[in-house]
């Protein structure tokens, strides 16, 4: 009897043990493995904003293969002094800085009267990017001028449509071939496409812009009928202009510069 009572309190003494050190051993790895995630997130170098122009260094971490500057840093486009801003806006030619800039509303107008308004199509280069790499299509594309949009239709399970699913960044470009300085004109957009299918009712919207009737005609079919063939074929892509610059030399002898820049606000 006393003997059991012995053991027992013996038992009770090595169980209290036991459990306090695992314990106190818990929270001490506890303690440390906070303090290692503390020291972790100090040491890691942060990749800050960068110009344009950076380049690396020695020093600079190990660049993986396949990665471009712009996964790691933000870069920011120097707003002074790249040539475009200086062509836009800075002391260039005859003109003094903040010279011969077109009013906005001005500048839209004139993008109109060169892209043409609903029912009238521009051919473009369309560039869309995947993995960091850039891809150029040809499309026609006709202009919402209200809604300051493009559209497009474009047959189903072409790559330019996996690109815009996946990053809907585009930027489009319409030009006259080259011939002389004083006959230059070219157009670039900025913007962001969406895609819809035949269903969506923003498809029925765009066909009130987009010229499509040329096609019917050119396959000697009705308007509906080629409209019903579009829906199941194709998708339309509805680019919201953000920025639009162009260069048009029939400016020149104007009171304005050539070069514009419209800028969605
Ligand atoms: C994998 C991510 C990664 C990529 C890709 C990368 N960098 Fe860096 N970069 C870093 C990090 C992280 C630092 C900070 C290093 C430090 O502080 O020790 C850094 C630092 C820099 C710095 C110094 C920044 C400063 O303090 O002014 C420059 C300049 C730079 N990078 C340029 C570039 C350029 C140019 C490219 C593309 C060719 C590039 N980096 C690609 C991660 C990256």
């Amino acid at each position: 009897m006393r003997i059991m009572k012995k053991q027992k309190i013996i038992n009770f003494f090595v169980t209290y043990i036991v459990t306090c050190s695992v314990f106190i051993g818990f929270c001490n790895t506890s303690v440390t493995f906070g303090k290692e995630k503390a020291d972790k997130a100090a040491e890691k170098p942060v990749a800050k904003e960068i110009s344009s122009q950076a380049d690396v260094s020695d020093q600079h971490p190990e660049i993986e293969e396949g990665l471009s500057c712009n996964d790691c840093h933000e870069i920011k486009l120097d707003a002074a002094t790249t040539a475009t801003q200086v062509w836009l806006y800075g002391g260039y030619l005859k003109w003094n800085a903040g010279e011969g800039i077109m009013p906005q509303d001005k500048i839209w107008q004139h993008i109109v009267t060169l892209l043409g308004g609903a029912k009238q199509k521009r051919t473009f280069v369309l560039a869309t990017a995947l993995n960091n790499k850039p891809f150029t299509t040809t499309v026609d594309a006709s202009l919402d001028p209200d809604k300051k949009v493009l559209y497009v239709y474009s047959e189903k399970g072409t790559s330019k449509l996996d690109h815009i699913k996946n990053n809907s960044s585009v930027s489009l470009n319409w030009h006259k071939e080259f011939k002389d300085f004083s006959q230059i004109l070219c157009l670039q957009v900025v913007g962001k496409a969406e895609l819809f299918e035949g269903t969506a009712k923003e498809y029925n919207e765009g066909l009130l812009t987009y010229e499509f009737e040329y096609a019917a005609a050119a396959r000697k079919m009705s308007v509906e009928q080629w409209k019903t063939m579009m829906k199941q074929n194709m998708i339309m892509q509805k680019i919201t202009i953000r920025e639009v610059t162009f260069i048009d030399s029939s400016l020149r002898g104007t009171d304005y510069r050539s070069q514009q820049r419209w800028k969605r606000q």
